[in-house]
């Protein structure tokens, strides 16, 4: 037994960092829950599991809202029916080491130069591609886990993956491939991969950027990738103090470049755009010879700070905003508009619809000064108007999934489902809300005696 002398000292709430207080707070343990109370009527198509990625550090403690380790959270429905809850870290060795840290564990091998991706988080996204599920973070490789979230490893793609996988791979509806990324602080910078419908890699291409830009998520359409080479850099004396290694560059360029899916870093043809940065976009499509990115745009990100979403640091005019985009590639023209004025974020379209003209665009509001949350739908054919979902009073949703009805006959036939923190019993629960009547109350929740803490992204994983 070892003692110390050291006074335990208490921190109150208001001591914390903004990531680890209220509903950010991390949970202390894994459960599995079968016994769940369903309010409304979950529609009988429903069968697979919903499962949701995000932060929860073991030691209850990290530096940056994305440095805690990947907790996934997940419910299976079917046939009407909520079969079990449970949430399960993913067993990383940052996991297995608590407290020590990416670099303390040799993330990077200082005399090869070259980086050890197993070393991972796995803490911000969650993805079914070729019946595998993937837990994703953009600095290192994939982790396959089970449908009973259990962790099965790092997925390499048979050892043909030799660089970081980014969280917010695209797969093509009409392919099956799946499209993504790797960025790196130390050359190559950036490189582009493409893999089969089978789980084949099919290219691996570098690609020429500026610099060491982080490089969040990417968009395709039918026939391009589409880069974001942005002003938020990788910076080496903010890497060496432990924090979040990124600051705004006022001499680096702001630019996106449209790649044929299959081509090379010749082909890449750059266009200049308004500065600012792009953590999420909505989609892509090609109309005649243009390609249309919508996304939700920052005009400047981290200045002074890496404390993103801090109430406290975070200027109005910087938040998140839905912008489109249009490169003209016959004529070299770009054009931009802001779509909404309202603070929005986590923006997805129907998996069938990627990389493919969308009607219908879906986000959350994260406005913090709001009380109740709300989810956004944007109707892009009638000038990106907006309809909402507001919640009660001190009920916060997080990213809208949408998973199509049995038979759809509309792009917006089917529903939206996202974890609701209720902070007026600090519990939580799952809603289906009806995409095609946004307004309306939910189809169904489904209701857990505990918190499920805000986190990041998540999928529907039909059976
Ligand atoms: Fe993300």
């Amino acid at each position: 037994m070892t003692t110390t002398d050291e006074p335990i000292t208490e921190i109150t709430e208001a001591e914390l960092p903004w990531h680890l207080r209220e509903n950010r707070a991390p949970i202390p343990d894994e459960v599995t829950i079968t016994d769940l109370q369903v309010v409304g009527a979950l529609p009988p198509e429903l069968n697979g599991r919903y499962l949701r990625n995000g932060a929860n550090p073991v030691t209850g403690h990290s530096e940056h809202w994305f440095l805690g380790d990947g907790m996934i959270h997940g419910i299976e429905l079917s046939n009407g029916s909520a079969n079990w809850y449970r949430n399960r870290y993913v067993r990383t060795p940052l996991f297995e080491n608590p407290g020590v840290d990416r670099m303390e564990l040799g993330y990077l091998n200082p005399e090869t130069i070259s980086f050890d991706y197993e070393i991972s988080t796995a803490n911000t996204h969650v993805i079914a591609h070729n019946g595998k599920i993937l837990a994703l973070e953009e600095g290192a490789f994939p982790y396959e886990i089970t449908p009973q979230l259990d962790t099965v490893g790092p997925c390499t793609f048979n050892g043909k993956l030799a660089t970081a996988m980014t969280a917010h791979p695209k797969i093509c509806p009409e392919t099956g491939e799946l499209l993504f990324f790797g960025y790196s602080s130390l050359p190559p910078y950036l490189v582009y991969h493409r893999v089969s419908a089978t789980g084949e890699v099919l290219q691996s291409t570098e690609i020429s950027v500026t610099g060491p830009t982080m490089m969040h998520d990417f968009v395709v359409s039918r026939n391009y990738s589409v880069f974001m080479d942005l002003p938020a850099i990788f910076d080496m004396e903010l890497a060496m103090s432990g924090g979040m290694p990124i600051r705004w560059s006022d001499e680096y360029p702001a630019r996106f470049g449209i790649m044929p899916r299959t081509g090379s870093d010749a082909d890449v043809r750059w266009f200049d755009v308004d500065p600012c940065y792009v953590f999420h976009t909505l989609n892509a499509h090609e109309e005649g010879d243009e390609v249309v990115v919508r996304g939700c745009r920052i005009r400047e990100l981290w200045r002074t700070s890496a404390d993103i979403g801090d109430p406290d640091q975070t200027n109005a005019d910087d938040a998140p905003r839905m912008w489109e985009w249009r490169f003209n590639l016959s004529t070299g023209a770009v054009s931009e508009r802001q779509l909404d004025d309202r603070s929005s974020e986590f923006p997805r379209v129907p998996d069938a619809l990627v990389g493919l003209p969308n009607r219908y665009g879906y986000s959350m509001s994260t406005n913090a000064a709001q009380t109740a949350g709300e989810i956004f739908k944007y109707d892009l054919a009638n000038g990106g108007s907006r309809t909402s979902h507001v919640f009660p009073e001190g009920q916060m949703p997080g990213e809208p999934v949408f998973v199509p009805a049995d038979g759809a006959t509309s792009e917006d036939d089917g529903y939206l489902l996202t974890f609701v923190h209720d902070e007026t019993t600090d519990t939580s629960h799952l809603t289906v809300l009806d995409a095609s009547s946004i307004e309306s109350d939910p189809v169904a929740q489904v209701h857990l005696p505990r918190r499920i803490p805000a986190g990041f992204h998540g999928s529907w994983v039909a059976d």
